[in-house]
């Protein structure tokens, strides 16, 4: 073979690989049917609460405004996002869905079909959720009425196409959350619930010029459209105590006296004041590990 044979028979090779790595199907360690006993469904929707979902994928219609049937546009710089109807219609919605395609979607952000989702849903966070919990939530979801309402695609650039996340993905992965072990167990749970189920750094974690959410400055506040985040980590959150953060995330109220405003009091009326004692605990724990002055 001529040199120029040899690359580019290097070069076509080099390429497969790559394609195949960027779209390859995620391995999926569940199979089977969805659990479907009382406790699995009581469980899973205390964890759709816990996850936030409705903030998102909430009805936007008189008729359809306390189901998860979707319709809110979340509107970036990369264009307007619809959050899809998540009841189980058949046609409209995920009625069809079996228990692999939502570990699929949310743990790994690809759609029954294969394809990409956009990062403005926050799979990435609900990458590390259990199997356990992840199936109760979907067991849940499916047990819901059924709404018909069909959603809009993405409204994006020209430039942007849903396969382009796949490389967006592998950038992502090269910085993950912090893989931390918690001795203390209420501060693991809490790193859980602010990290993973509860997304908090969705927000409050600035992103870099691709979106990808820059873990090395973890909670350190963000600016979301004209909106400004403010940062919650050790340094910003030095005064407050365990039961101080318990407070706020019950009624929104800061130690100085102060209600949060913006789209923190939708976070704390649908999510945080939601929880058990317990999960408030754990994230308050978390949240104040390094406050040596502590509950
Ligand atoms: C910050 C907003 C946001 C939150 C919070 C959110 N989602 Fe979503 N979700 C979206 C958007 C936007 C999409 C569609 C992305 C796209 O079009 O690529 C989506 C897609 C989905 C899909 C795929 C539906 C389909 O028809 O393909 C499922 C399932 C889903 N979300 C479930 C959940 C669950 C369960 C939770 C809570 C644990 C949740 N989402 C929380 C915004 C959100
Ligand atoms: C949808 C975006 C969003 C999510 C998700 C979110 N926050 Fe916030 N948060 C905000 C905004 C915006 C503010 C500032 C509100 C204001 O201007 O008063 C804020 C403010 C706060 C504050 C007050 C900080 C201060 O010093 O005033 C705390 C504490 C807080 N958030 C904790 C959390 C925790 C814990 C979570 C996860 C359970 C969370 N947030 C999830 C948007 C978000």
């Amino acid at each position: 073979m001529s040199n120029k044979g040899v690359i580019l028979t290097i070069f076509s090779v080099v390429s497969a690989i790559t394609v195949l790595w960027l779209f390859f199907p995620p391995r999926i360690s569940v199979s089977g049917e969805l659990p479907s006993s009382e406790e699995a469904l009581k469980r899973g929707e205390y964890l759709v609460v816990a996850g936030g979902c409705i903030s998102c994928h909430r009805g936007q219609t008189e008729e359809t405004n306390e189901s998860l049937a979707g319709g809110l546009g979340i509107e970036t710089e990369f264009g307007t996002f619809f959050a899809p109807n998540i009841t189980p219609d058949a046609t409209t919605g995920i009625g069809s869905w079996k228990a692999q395609d939502f570990v699929r979607a949310l743990k790994h952000g690809r759609q029954p079909s294969g394809g990409f989702y956009f990062p403005s849903f926050p799979y990435r966070a609900y990458s590390k959720l259990t199997d356990e919990d992840l199936l109760s939530m979907a067991a849940y979801l499916m047990s819901l009425e059924p709404v018909v309402m069909r959603v809009s695609e993405p409204n994006t650039p020209p430039w942007l196409a849903r396969w382009m996340v796949a490389g967006w993905n592998k950038l992502a992965d090269l910085s993950g959350p912090p893989d931390e072990i918690y001795d203390d167990v209420l501060v693991a749970r809490g790193a859980y619930l602010a990290r993973h189920l509860g997304h908090c750094g969705e927000c409050h974690t600035p992103r870099n010029v691709l979106g990808i959410l820059d873990y090395s400055r973890e909670f350190a506040g963000a600016e979301l459209g004209d909106e400004i985040i403010e940062p919650i980590d050790g340094a910003a959150l030095k005064e407050w105590t365990t039961n101080n953060f318990d407070i706020f995330l019950l009624l929104g109220l800061k130690p100085n006296g102060e209600f949060v405003g913006g789209d923190m009091n939708e976070v704390i009326e649908h999510n945080t004041s939601k929880l058990t004692d317990g999960d408030r605990d754990a994230l308050a724990a978390f949240f104040t590990r390094h406050n040596s002055a502590g509950g």
